[in-house]
């Protein structure tokens, strides 16, 4: 409706459409999702400035090509006595960076436009992939609770996503991420198999030479 100074629609606000990809019962795809993919990726260098990226170690005894680190109450690690959240950092011995407003703004909203209200992501993994760099199929199952989504942002560089079913041997689709895209997987697909391919080389303004990646998880 107009108002009367006849300013009804400046002010009136406008949603444009994001375009969504589902890839499976509960996972989607929202390209373009993270508007403010610059301020993230600087939140994302403070952060590392505290809590540096590493490269862990499986407990298999690989080191792993990307590098990690995290903020938020807890973080994933890994070393050879297993795969774990850790409230304290291994390298630091202090606490990790606390997980800044704008990531866990941005993990709710796609969390409920995915059809998960309520998500309160604790943990957020951000991954370093430079190129060559990939991420095996795995499960995200050393969460304590599933009946949360994983919320993942993609920043920089663009990847190859794959994302297969419940089974290690369904073979995976590929999905091309770009900066700003955001793939949220829970419900029916929350154990659902994913990686990412080798890292190609390239050059992005926000980034340099790498991708960034965050996921957030209900962990604790
Ligand atoms: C992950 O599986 O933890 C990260 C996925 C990604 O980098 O897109
Ligand atoms: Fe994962």
């Amino acid at each position: 409706m107009q108002s009367e100074t006849g300013m009804g629609d400046l002010f009136s606000e406008v949603t444009p459409e994001v375009e969504t990809e589902k890839l499976a019962d509960g996972a989607f795809l929202f390209r373009r999702f993270a508007e403010s993919a610059a301020s993230l990726v600087e939140l994302i260098w403070q952060i590392a400035q505290v809590s540096p990226f590493r490269h862990l170690v499986t407990p298999g005894g690989y080191r792993m090509s990307v590098a990690m680190t995290n903020c938020g109450l807890a973080g994933w690690t890994s070393d050879r006595q297993g795969y774990r959240y850790a409230k304290v950092d291994p390298e630091t011995g202090a606490a990790w960076p606390p997980m800044p407003l704008e990531f866990q703004r941005l993990a709710e909203t796609a969390a409920e436009r995915a059809g998960f209200p309520g998500f309160r992501p604790e943990c957020c993994l951000i991954n370093r992939y430079e190129p060559g760099a990939k991420l095996s199929l795995h499960q995200d199952r050393d969460e304590k609770h599933y009946e949360f989504p994983i919320v993942s942002v993609s920043l920089g560089l663009p990847a190859k996503f794959l994302f297969g079913g419940l089974v290690r041997s369904e073979r995976p689709r590929r999905f091309r991420l770009e900066n700003g895209d955001v793939v949220v997987w829970g419900g029916p697909s929350r154990l659902a198999f994913h990686g990412v391919d080798t890292l190609a080389d390239g050059e992005h303004p926000l980034t340099g030479r790498c991708r960034l990646n965050l996921t957030f998880r209900k962990a604790l």
